[in-house]
């Protein structure tokens, strides 16, 4: 795990993995449950989670560790500071985000990931074909996150002849305890994929 934000550490992908691969980012990791699982799945492609909540990441480790895995390099501190400082332009083939923190409280809701600005930074170091791929059970966010990254010009909905524009459920989206708790609680979950033009 490196501390990269805080640190003088080049952000240099090719030497963490010790290869060039196409490369996801994962904002938000929280227990890593589905970084562990989705990287296992996929084995060449390379995997950053970024995440601030340190005990998530020490559970992530002893995923990997479990799994073996040697294509997820964990980075700990502010996703929106190191896609803005660190990462590239055009040097991602996909950001993922599962169940942000939804600040649900109206007066909270300025606190939120998916904004205008932040989608056009994820966006910009997005490569031409890479994806944004979003995930909420909070259903006035879901319609926020459509309508941000609809007027977002540099991305397409990859499901915009759906039924309401919504990407179906990925069976290979782990089902994490956020959104088995949605369930619980009866709250509908959204997908959303876009593709950077
Ligand atoms: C509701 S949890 C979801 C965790 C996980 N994606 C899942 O589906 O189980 C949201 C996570 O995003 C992390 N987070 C929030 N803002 C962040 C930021 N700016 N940079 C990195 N991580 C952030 C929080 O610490 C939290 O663990």
């Amino acid at each position: 795990m490196a501390d990269l934000l805080g640190g003088a550490q080049p952000y240099d992908p090719p030497s963490w993995f010790g290869r060039t691969a196409p490369l996801v980012l994962e904002i938000g990791s929280g227990m890593g449950e589905s970084t562990a699982a989705l990287a296992a799945a996929a084995p060449d492609v390379d995997h950053i989670a970024v995440e601030v909540y340190e005990p998530g990441l020490a559970q992530l480790l002893m995923r990997i560790a479990e799994l073996g895995l040697t294509n997820v390099v964990l980075l700990r501190g502010d996703a929106v500071a190191l896609l803005r400082e660190r990462v590239p332009p055009a040097s991602l083939a996909g950001i993922r985000i599962f169940f942000p923190d939804p600040w649900p409280k109206r007066r909270h809701r300025k606190r939120r990931l998916v904004q205008p600005e932040f989608v056009a930074l994820a966006a910009s170091r997005l490569a031409p074909g890479g994806t944004l791929h979003l995930a909420t059970d909070w259903d006035d966010y879901a319609t926020q996150m459509r309508s941000v990254c609809d007027a977002e010009p540099a991305l397409r909905n990859t499901a915009a002849d759906q039924p309401g524009g919504w990407t179906p459920r990925p069976d290979w989206r782990p089902v994490t305890k956020f959104e088995q708790r949605a369930h619980h609680e009866g709250r509908e979950v959204h997908d959303l994929i876009y593709r950077r033009t």
